[in-house]
């Protein structure tokens, strides 16, 4: 069978992880992306991928490109172009710089791979998934934000770290937008079936979840220059494996709404099924009043800052 083909538009930190990760999983041939000015940096990290290959023993092809016409055909298309953030600044402070960045990709991708499945990992993340898809015009199930996948990992480490057990037994969701209002649903959180409420107090619960909230500024602080990306890729390929291997996975991506949750109109955070067919379904469930409330306040967020993208 022919190999699938994985483009990454954008080849920094992420981008580079990505590639790794990709190769190592054999998703496909990957193809690097990146702006002229950075080709010889996409090019080399090819190249130096390709020599990781006789030690790892796959045997997908890794290349570096500026050229736009490379991504042609490609059936996963993974973004991460634009700046990150800096300490002091909030992911809404990309926006200017981002919105441009994200329509010119949105019509090349639109132009050369326009049957891809295309994850947005760049931020404000649900600004720029909602920007790719007024762009390129791509059907809903064919476009995904990254974000949830990553919150509820962190949120999944820090239980694991507070209890102990192992982070493979700890399950839960983190729904809403990716910012300071996200939405962890911790009455759902379990180890290994067991309620975390039974497992830790209140009080370590409520800092759990603001660490949570905060996590990706913590690491932004401590790099002091650029942002998390060996989590953020590890995430996103988790969402192009399932769509890749129709493994039919129910990851929280920010995805279209379309009236569940009381969202119409809006990608946010939500549970959902990733398979052959892209985002597949919206799983929705009953939240509790104060739940429901925690997200009409993220949702007021996410729409301030789709609301500046003049979209
Ligand atoms: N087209 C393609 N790539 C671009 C473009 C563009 N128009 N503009 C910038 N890039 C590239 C940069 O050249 C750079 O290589 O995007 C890459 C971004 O890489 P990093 O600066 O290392 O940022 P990274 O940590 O990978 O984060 C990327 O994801 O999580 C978000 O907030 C983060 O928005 C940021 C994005």
């Amino acid at each position: 069978m022919a190999k699938k083909k994985i483009a990454l538009i954008g080849g920094g930190q992420i981008g580079g992880n990505l590639a790794l990760l990709a190769a190592q999983k054999e998703l496909g041939n990957v193809v690097i992306f990146d702006i002229p000015k950075a080709e010889g940096m996409v090019k080399g990290k090819a190249l130096d991928l390709m020599q990781l290959r006789p030690h790892d023993g796959h045997d997908v092809t890794i290349t570096g490109s500026s050229n736009y016409s490379d991504i042609s055909g490609a059936d996963v298309i993974i973004i991460t172009a634009g700046i990150p953030r800096k300490p002091g600044m909030d992911r809404e402070d990309l926006l200017g710089i981002n919105l441009g960045i994200m329509k010119d990709v949105a019509t090349n991708v639109k132009e050369y791979a326009p049957n891809a499945f295309v994850i947005v990992i760049s931020n404000p993340l649900d600004a720029m998934v909602y920007a790719f898809y007024k762009v390129s015009g791509f059907d809903k199930n064919k476009i995904v934000g990254m974000a949830g996948a990553l919150d509820s990992g962190r949120f999944r480490a820090f239980i694991a770290m507070e209890t102990g057990y192992s982070v493979q037994d700890v399950t839960c969701m983190v729904l809403g937008g990716h910012g300071d209002t996200m939405v962890p649903i911790t009455r759902l959180a379990t180890v290994g079936g067991v309620p975390v409420t039974d497992l830790i107090s209140p009080e370590r619960l409520k800092k759990i979840e603001d660490r949570t909230r905060a996590a990706g500024g913590e690491i932004v602080k401590l790099f002091g220059n650029g942002s998390a990306f060996y989590a953020p890729a590890q995430s996103a390929i988790e969402m192009a494996e399932s769509y890749l291997r129709d493994k039919k996975r129910v990851i929280p991506c920010a995805s279209l709404c379309e009236g569940e949750f009381g969202v119409d109109g809006y990608f946010i955070g939500v549970p959902s099924v990733i398979g052959s067919g892209g985002v597949e379904k919206v799983l929705e469930f009953t939240l509790r009043d104060d739940e429901q409330s925690e997200l009409n306040k993220t949702l007021d967020a996410v729409k301030k800052t789709v609301g500046e993208t003049g979209l």
